[in-house]
C-alpha cells in the first residue's frame, strides 16, 4: 500500500441553517450517534436524542452542557413504536416542533443462515428498519407546518459490499432505500427533503472492540480507495450537509460515505 503523504484536514464548516433548528437524532448516546449529537448541539442547534443506553447517554448530555449547548435526551426503546412515540412528544414539548430528524439507530448483531429464526428476522427488521418510518410518521407534520424540514436515514456501505453472517440486517438496511424513496417521493410537496447516507466501515467503539483485527484492518485498506480510517465525525459531517439548508435541493438519493469501499 503506497500511503499518501501526512496531511491535516482543516475542519469546521458552519451552518448558519442549522442554529437554532430543532433536531431529533436516534440513537445518538454512543457510536456514530454521539458524534451526530455533538455536531449538532455545535452548530447551535436544539438538540435532542432518543437511546435506550441510560448512562453513556447522560454522561453526554453532561458532556455538552459543560461546553454550554443544551441537549435533551429521552429514553426509549425504538423497537416498541408507542414508547418511542412517547418519547418524541416530551422531546417535542422540550425543544419545540422537530425540523430535521436523524434515523441512525441500529444493532448489526450477527447470525449465519442457520441460526436465523423467524423472530430473530423479526427483531433486526425492528431494530434496523421500522422505528425509522414511524419516527418519520411521528414528526414530519412539524416540518409541514414549517413548510421545509430534513430526514437522513441511516443505512449502510455494507448490503453493497456484502458481509458476512449479518443477512437480516443487510435486508434491512437495503430497505432503508426504499424506504427513504418513498417518504422523499411523499413528502417533498410539503418541502421535506430525505435521504440516505450510507457509512463505510467506521471506528466506532463497538467496531473496534467487536471486529477490528490487525487482519481486518488490512482488508479495509485494501478495499477502500483512501488509505484511512473513517472515523465517526467523518460521517457526521455528511449528515450535517444533508440536513443543512445547503443541500437545498438533494432529496430522494443516498450517499455513500465509505472512503470508496464499494
Ligand atoms: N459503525 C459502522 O461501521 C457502520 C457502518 C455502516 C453503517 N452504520 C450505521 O450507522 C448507524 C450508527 O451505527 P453505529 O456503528 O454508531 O452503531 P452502534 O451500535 O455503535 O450505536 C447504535 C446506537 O443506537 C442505540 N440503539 C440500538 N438499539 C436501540 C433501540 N432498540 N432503542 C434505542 N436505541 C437503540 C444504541 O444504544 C447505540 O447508542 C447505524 O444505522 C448503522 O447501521 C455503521
Amino acid at each position: 500500500m503506497s500511503s499518501a503523504p501526512a496531511y491535516t484536514p482543516r475542519h469546521g464548516a458552519v451552518y448558519p441553517s442549522l442554529a437554532g433548528t430543532t433536531v431529533l437524532i436516534t440513537g445518538g448516546g454512543s457510536g456514530i450517534g454521539e458524534e451526530i449529537v455533538r455536531s449538532f448541539a455545535r452548530q447551535g442547534a436544539r438538540t435532542a436524542f432518543i437511546d435506550i443506553i441510560e448512562e453513556p447517554s447522560r454522561a453526554l448530555v453532561a458532556e455538552m452542557r459543560a461546553e454550554g449547548h443544551e441537549v435533551v435526551f429521552e429514553r426509549a426503546d425504538l423497537t416498541d413504536i408507542e414508547a418511542t412515540r412517547g418519547a418524541i412528544e416530551r422531546i417535542r414539548a422540550a425543544i419545540g416542533p422537530i425540523a430535521v430528524l436523524i434515523n441512525n439507530a441500529a444493532h448489526d448483531e450477527r447470525a449465519s443462515i442457520d441460526d436465523v429464526t423467524p423472530e430473530f428476522w423479526d427483531s433486526r427488521q425492528a431494530v434496523n428498519l421500522k422505528h425509522q418510518f414511524f419516527c418519520a410518521q411521528a414528526v414530519y407534520k412539524d416540518m409541514v407546518a414549517r413548510g421545509a424540514g430534513s430526514i437522513v436515514n441511516i443505512g449502510s456501505f455494507a448490503y453493497v459490499a456484502g458481509v458476512e453472517n449479518l443477512t437480516p440486517y443487510l435486508a434491512a438496511k437495503s430497505g432503508v432505500i426504499g424506504l427513504t424513496r418513498g417518504l422523499a417521493r411523499e413528502l417533498g410537496v410539503h418541502g421535506i427533503r430525505v435521504n440516505c447516507v450510507m457509512p463505510g466501515f467506521v471506528m466506532t467503539k463497538r467496531q473496534l472492540d467487536l471486529w477490528v483485527t490487525p487482519e481486518v484492518e488490512k482488508t479495509i485498506y485494501e478495499r477502500q480507495c483512501l488509505k484511512r480510517k473513517i472515523q465517526p465525525a467523518d460521517i457526521a459531517r455528511v449528515i450535517l450537509f444533508f440536513a443543512s439548508d445547503e443541500s437545498g435541493v438533494c432529496t430522494n438519493q443516498a450517499y455513500v460515505a465509505d472512503a470508496g469501499w464499494t
